[in-house]
């Protein structure tokens, strides 16, 4: 339990100590910080001075580090906390030195306060924020009035940052109020301190294909464009009704969710041309192939070519239509949307697949071999099992195990089954095995989860593609899912 009383004990106010916060700021991050969970973390303090506020962040959080370039200061600051162990001072110059801090959960930004400055202070802590994870960054001095000939200072730098910057926020205002007098001969045109967060999500390159050639255009934290910019596939590629379909993604699952959108653009424009890349084409561009393509739209009856060459755009898939608000919009409707249907016009997306006559007989005749002729499943084990950002996480393969095994339990049917690793390694080694059909031809499994009464798989691209066939169970690893998603799938 938190005592502000002793945290404070001798502490001064900025009245009488203009340098260091005051003690309702001082109060506040008290406030702020009171959860258990902040105990565990660490804070960074830029500018130590005669460590005060210092002193106050020690008792908040499991390490203090705090950097002083002034040797009397770091000294004194280091005297008046000698009882204070978990606090490690720097002596160093914050402005020409690396900061080579790590596992930084806060930073507490109180150094010099013209503009270059607090923005240098602000990338420096955004660099350090993990991938994913997010860092708090308190203000000191944010209401402060410029100082006779100074243009920018920090209130400018974090709302500039907070203006331009969708992935950081001010959380808070903090300490004493506009107008206060609390800074001897001065008076605050604003709050004197401001908490912010910023989260390190993966921004995203937006990528233009022209003429067989990829370029990159800017970093984004969403691809395409918002509802409200309004803007849409030019008419004059409508009309010309020959249509290229480009995902820059590769995976049997990414290109899975555009196979309904060759038949949807023969429903809306009946005289076009719907071509996809070839092997060749996705070398030119990629400067790799893959079978993704040849496997999803094979024997599609509305698809006209495998094209090697597309004069002028490909209106590829990171020309989206996404709603800010709405983050659960699955990316087919996104794209179609870009390409102006109507939402009655795509009310029929699921992915969708064409076999052969030859494939078909191929798939029934296994089938026929493997099971007894009644219903049987198809249990999908990919690599990403039990993982969080390509890692082993304890949770989810405990949460995977769990949500499979129990649809499996209540479903005893003979599986034909893909699993990573052998099934004896895995928790489904109990399951009544019809074939593992790992090694077999893409199309050919396709088919047979097409077939199967129920499909049950961890969260990856390929249980999308028996949707429209199956009954199709997905252990969810995203949260939220956000737009990679389809239609119709059970996410247990
Ligand atoms: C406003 S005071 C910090 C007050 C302190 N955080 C508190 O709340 O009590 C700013 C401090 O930053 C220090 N400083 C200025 N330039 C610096 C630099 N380049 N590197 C490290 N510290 C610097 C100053 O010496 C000063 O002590």
């Amino acid at each position: 339990m938190l005592d502000a009383k002793i945290i404070l004990k001798d502490i001064p106010d900025k009245r009488q100590d203009k340098d260091t916060t005051s003690l309702k700021f001082k109060h506040q991050l008290i406030e702020f910080f009171k959860d258990d969970e902040w105990r565990n973390k660490t804070c960074l303090e830029i500018g130590t001075n005669k460590g005060y506020t210092t002193r106050v962040l020690s008792f908040l959080f499991k390490k203090v580090i705090t950097c002083e370039n002034n040797l009397d200061l770091f000294q004194y600051a280091m005297n008046i906390n000698q009882d204070r162990p978990n606090i490690e001072f720097q002596q160093k110059d914050v402005y020409n030195t690396n900061w080579d801090f790590s596992d930084i959960d806060v930073v507490f930004i109180d150094c010099v306060h013209e503009y270059p400055a607090v923005m240098m202070d602000i990338n420096n802590s955004c660099r350090l924020t993990k991938p994913n994870e997010s860092m708090i960054l308190v203000f000191d001095d944010y209401g402060l009035p410029k100082p006779p000939g100074r243009l920018k200072d920090v209130k400018d730098a974090v709302d500039e940052v907070v203006e331009k910057e969708e992935r950081f926020e001010l959380v808070k205002y903090i300490g004493e109020p506009e107008g206060s007098d609390c800074r001897p001969g001065k008076l605050l045109k604003d709050h004197e301190g401001v908490i912010c967060k910023f989260t390190n999500t993966q921004l995203s390159i937006f990528q233009r294909v022209v003429d067989d050639e990829l370029h990159n255009i800017d970093n984004r934290l969403h691809l395409g464009f918002e509802e409200e910019e309004g803007l849409r596939m030019p008419d004059e590629y409508l009309e010309a009704q020959n249509f290229t379909i480009l995902r820059m993604a590769s995976g049997i699952g990414d290109w899975g969710i555009l196979s309904a959108m060759p038949r949807l653009l023969k429903q809306k424009y009946p005289n076009c041309k719907v071509n996809v890349p070839s092997k060749t084409l996705l070398r030119k561009i990629f400067g790799k192939d893959h079978n993704n393509v040849e496997t999803i739209f094979r024997n599609n009856p509305y698809v006209d070519e495998f094209v090697d060459s597309v004069e002028g755009e490909i209106f590829n898939d990171h020309y989206r239509v996404y709603d800010k608000t709405n983050t659960d919009i699955p990316l087919i409707r996104q794209i179609l949307k870009f390409w102006q249907f109507e939402d009655k016009e795509m009310e029929d997306c699921q992915p969708e697949m064409y076999w052969s006559a030859e494939e078909e007989t191929l798939g029934n005749a296994i089938i026929k071999d493997r099971t007894d002729g009644g219903d049987f499943g198809c249990l999908l084990m990919s690599d990403r099992f039990g993982t969080q950002f390509g890692k082993h996480h304890e949770d989810t393969f405990t949460k995977d195990s769990k949500v499979m095994v129990d649809v499996l339990k209540s479903n005893p049917l003979p599986y034909f089954y893909f699993t990573h690793k052998p099934i004896k390694d895995t928790p489904f080694k109990f399951i009544n095995k019809a074939l593992d059909f790992r090694n077999m031809d893409l199309r050919i499994q396709l088919y047979i989860k097409s077939k199967a009464k129920i499909n049950i798989s961890n969260q990856c691209g390929t249980s999308h593609l028996s949707v429209r066939y199956s009954e199709c169970f997905e252990s969810q690893r995203q949260f939220p899912i956000s737009h990679n998603f389809v239609e119709g799938i059970k996410y247990i």
